[in-house]
């Protein structure tokens, strides 16, 4: 019995000490060298996308749907209204011209004197070498404004650490229903 417990001990102290040891000195972040995802080599490269954004309201299969509606029945600019969005990308601004990613994600009403949207979107591509690659943005929209501007924050697969900017104009609104086709072109900074 004791020599079996005095095998044991030999056996599994040691590992428990050293487990023990690189756990206590684990650390959860360190320096990491660029060039181990190739980023010295890499040209960052600047490119441009153009496509319609479709928030459909309106109509049996609506993309953007009211989530909270806003809370101030008085409230002009629908101020705390949320809106969730699956909408379509397309190249062309008609809905059934070529489909080349999905924008998701919501925007809500944040302004009380103004129509002002925030926005918080992923654009998923879904053609061509950035098939599977999103964009993410993150911004403020004043929606009636001619050209509107918000900030790219970051992306992922093709887009890492991508970061850049997109101009938008309505192309077309309708009142009645709120459904909009909006054009966006999107500048980003990226290296892959
Ligand atoms: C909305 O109604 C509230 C309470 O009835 C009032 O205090 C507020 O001034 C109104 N706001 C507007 C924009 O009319
Ligand atoms: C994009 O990628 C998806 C998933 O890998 C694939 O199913 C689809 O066919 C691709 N589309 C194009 C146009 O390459």
């Amino acid at each position: 019995m004791f020599i079996q417990f005095l095998i044991f001990s030999l056996l599994f102290t040691p590992f428990t000490i050293i487990s023990t040891i690189a756990h206590d000195t684990d650390d959860f972040v360190r320096t990491l060298d660029r060039k181990m995802l190739g980023l010295d080599e890499k040209k960052e490269k600047f490119i441009h996308f153009r496509f319609y954004w479709h928030d459909a309201m309106s109509g049996r299969n609506p993309s953007s749907v009211e989530v909270v509606p806003p809370p101030l029945k008085n409230s002009t600019t629908r101020f705390g209204l949320v809106n969730m969005l699956d909408n379509p990308l397309t190249l062309g601004p008609q809905l059934n011209s070529k489909l080349v990613g999905q924008a998701q994600g919501f925007y809500a009403s944040t302004s009380q004197s103004e129509f002002v949207l925030l926005m918080a979107m992923n654009l998923v591509i879904t053609e061509g070498k950035y098939n599977g690659s999103t964009i993410t943005i993150l911004g403020r929209n004043p929606i009636y404004y001619e050209e509107r501007e918000m900030p790219v924050i970051g992306g992922s697969g093709l887009f890492r650490f991508a970061r850049g900017y997109a101009k938008l104009r309505t192309y077309w609104f309708s009142p009645s229903t709120r459904d909009a086709i909006v054009e966006y072109n999107v500048y980003v900074l990226h290296y892959y």
